[in-house]
């Protein structure tokens, strides 16, 4: 057995977070947190303004340690509501360089919205990720997903089984004509009988320009060695269009695209910055997943498929560090992400040992802390999911 997946440092983050390199031996590659919001006891004061400056005080130095510990090719994702995502923004800006921005996405933490409680008279639904690159320029962070591809938008099947779907080969943005794009404008040669499509002549083959629905000339989307390159991936079909019937050509574009050494690709799709509860999970769901491992001894975890769908976008083995790590959501994520693709993620999880309140559920079944509450669930994941788990003390 390797190294555990996961890894638990009780502390405040503020002490730990220097020696986090030292325990590990190596920069960190992903931080995901979701700090304490400036809606609990310990950072709402009546004075709204004076709360804002106290929560962004406490934040900046965690911040600033976490660049510390971050590889150059590292990035940064935190979750955070209306009452701070403004603040956070412009700290994040400062910490991490408004050039190094990637996202802020919205998660649709709560579909049906806060019906109870006070507030705006808004029921809300959604809260914030608001995503940094170490250095933009040089992040491993690939925004895409496997997962949202939907094998029903390719509807057609080769006599070997493979699904894929037609494409236009004439490029449909019109910024690409033959003024811009002069050397993607050329003729090729198409049989709509037999579907084969060629840069030259061949028997019973017609002319076929690019052009616009309209008549009006286009260009292809491919150069003419890749056409030489890919015939097989061409086809050559009657269509009926404004203007009647004429031939045109068309790209088979295959579900699973033939990557190198003849292995079938992932495809990817890039991220929309709009997560859906259905597509990440819910905090009811986070609830439920809690209580499947430990109970309901914590009020507001995050459900693991939002931070899988965080490690999907780096590297399988990365290593990612939750500073506020609270019931253990993000080691996980990252042990069941492991189990499901074969990676070797690790996991460095850090929380206080704030108490818990006094006849809460946590108190109750013997959990004295927060702390306490993240080491038992990353115990219980370890044994129900694997990768080991171990817990480091500081000197
Ligand atoms: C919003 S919760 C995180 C919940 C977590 N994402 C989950 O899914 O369970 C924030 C956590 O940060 C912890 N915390 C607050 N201040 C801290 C500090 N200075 N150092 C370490 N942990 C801290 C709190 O104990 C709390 O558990």
């Amino acid at each position: 057995m390797g190294q555990p997946w996961n890894l638990f440092v009780e502390g405040d983050n503020l002490d730990v977070l220097p020696r986090v390199p030292g325990l590990v031996g190596r920069p960190v590659d992903l931080v995901y947190i979701d700090p304490p919001y400036n809606t609990g006891n310990d950072f709402a004061y009546h004075d709204d303004f004076r709360g804002h400056a106290a929560w962004v005080a406490m934040m900046r130095p965690r911040l600033e340690a976490a660049r510390e510990v971050l590889a150059e090719t590292g990035a940064i994702f935190v979750s955070i509501d209306d009452h701070e995502a403004a603040h956070l923004r412009l700290l994040m800006d400062e910490v991490y360089g408004e050039q190094n921005f990637l996202a802020q996405v919205v998660v649709n933490l709560n579909p049906k919205g806060r019906q109870l409680g006070r507030g705006s008279g808004f029921a809300t639904s959604h809260e914030y990720l608001l995503t940094y690159a170490r250095d933009a320029a040089s992040t491993a962070l690939n925004a895409s997903t496997s997962e949202t591809v939907d094998p029903a938008d390719f509807p057609l099947e080769s006599a070997d089984g493979h699904r894929y779907r037609h494409l236009p080969l004439r490029n449909t943005n019109k910024k690409f004509n033959p003024v811009t794009a002069r050397t993607l404008h050329f003729t090729v040669w198409g049989d709509p009988e037999t579907g084969r499509v060629a840069t030259v002549p061949f028997e019973g083959a017609l002319e076929i320009g690019p052009v616009f629905g309209d008549g009006t000339p286009a260009v292809w989307r491919w150069s003419r060695p890749l056409i030489d390159q890919r015939p097989d991936d061409l086809v050559c079909r009657r269509v009926k269009g404004r203007l009647g019937e004429r031939v045109d050509v068309f790209q088979k574009d295959w579900l699973h695209p033939i990557a190198s050494a003849g292995t079938p690709g992932v495809r990817r799709k890039k991220l929309r910055t709009i997560w859906l509860a259905e597509e990440v999970g819910s905090t009811d769901t986070a609830v439920a997943e809690l209580k499947d491992v430990l109970g309901h001894v914590f009020e507001s975890p995050k459900p693991t498929g939002l931070v899988r769908r965080i490690l999907g976008t780096m590297p399988d083995d990365a290593l990612v560090l939750d500073f506020f790590a609270g019931s253990g959501t993000t080691g996980h994520a990252v042990a069941l992400q492991n189990a499901a693709d074969g990676g070797t993620r690790r996991c460095v999880s850090i929380n206080s040992a704030e108490p818990t309140r006094a006849g809460s559920n946590a108190r109750n079944a013997g959990l004295h802390t927060v702390a306490d509450i993240t080491r038992a669930r990353l115990r219980a994941v370890a044994e129900s999911v694997g990768g080991g788990f171990e817990e480091l003390r500081l000197p």
